[in-house]
């Protein structure tokens, strides 16, 4: 478990791609009742903050920055309850802690109780799981009811459990009960990828130059129609990848014309290019039907057909 200043987390809902009308939800439903009570609370006991928020959906789609955008730019104290705090100390110990981590959270309020992977502690019943361990969940459950009851008292209480999941069918129904707020948080689509990649190289030297054919040498158009099907986090690891090819290129040059490497600025590094991305070049150079013009040092081929030839060599000595 750690409590977490929100000056200390480098992630900004500006950092979150295409996710803009969740963002303004979350704002609404949990940033504003939380942090602003008075407004809220005092109208009607209605718009108190939920007691629990749910963000679903596929692995690398952004719930986790979610999450930690949403700590930080609440202002609202954030506690990261993580998994293995509960569940692999000594079960007798767990109770202890959910009991501590709620008294945490009354003294610290307004605050924010992350459960990250959520599916892992309050997952459904398993058949064969440990008897304790269902112990830590009804626990759980008493404490997390506890925060809604005491608001009905008076004292409101400003606590909200947010939980994210990959798995949000092996979330037992009880637990879905209290987290009457759900934000699936699916795989983007064309609008999302593009705000993704906008986001993921905006300080990134790209190549604004045109090809012989006339088309541009980096097309975002063109990266967010190949990257359907694909998660925020694949789309980061893709640039990645691509930011790296100009610049291996760029050191192999400087070592074949003898520079020395300290000699190599990154400015003369050249922008990036669309065919930098999905290895796309080295498909080019093997692919001689591509429209491409054939480089001079289309040595790449041959070394294809060499390969190949050894294979058939193996072939057919085995
Ligand atoms: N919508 C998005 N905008 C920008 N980056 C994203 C987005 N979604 C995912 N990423 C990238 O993928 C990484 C993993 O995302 P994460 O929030 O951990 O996914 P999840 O928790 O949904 O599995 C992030 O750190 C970020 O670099
Ligand atoms: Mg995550």
């Amino acid at each position: 478990m750690e409590v977490v200043s929100p000056h200390d987390i480098p992630v900004t809902f500006e950092d979150i791609g295409g996710l803009d009308d969740i963002i303004e939800e979350l704002r609404e439903s949990i940033i504003y009742p939380l942090t602003m009570p008075h407004l809220y609370a005092s109208h009607s006991s209605l718009l108190t903050a939920p007691s629990g928020v749910l963000l679903y959906g596929p692995p690398g789609c952004g719930k986790t920055m979610l999450a930690k955008a949403l700590a930080r730019e609440s202002g609202a104290c954030f506690i990261n309850l993580h998994i293995s705090t509960l569940t692999e100390k000594w079960y007798g110990d767990s109770n202890k802690l959910v009991a501590a981590v709620f008294s945490l959270a009354r003294k610290l309020q307004p605050s924010i109780v992350f459960i990250d992977e959520i599916d892992a502690v309050l997952g459904q019943r398993r058949s064969g799981e440990h008897e304790a361990s269902g112990m830590v969940k009804a626990e759980f459950m008493t404490h997390w009811d506890g925060l809604a009851s005491s608001t009905a008292s008076g004292g409101s209480q400003r606590i909200c459990i947010l939980g994210a999941t990959n798995r949000i069918q092996d979330i037992d129904e009880a637990i879905l009960r209290r987290m009457p707020k759900k934000f699936p948080i699916s795989l983007p689509n064309a609008g999302q990828r593009r705000q993704i990649f906008k986001l993921t190289l905006r300080d990134t030297k790209l190549d604004r130059s045109k090809l012989h054919d006339g088309s541009s040498a980096f097309s975002l158009d063109t990266l967010v129609r190949l990257s359907a099907g694909m998660s925020g986090s694949d789309i980061k690891e893709a640039c990645r990848d691509a930011a790296m090819v100009p610049v291996r290129e760029h050191i192999k040059a400087a070592k074949a014309s003898g520079q020395s490497m300290r000699g190599i600025r990154s400015e003369d590094v050249r922008g990036l290019q669309t065919d930098d991305f999905f290895g796309r070049k080295q498909l080019r150079k093997i692919e001689p039907e591509d429209d491409e013009p054939r480089t001079p040092e289309s040595g790449k081929t041959e070394e294809v057909e060499e390969f190949e030839d050894a294979d058939g060599e193996v072939a057919a000595q085995a």
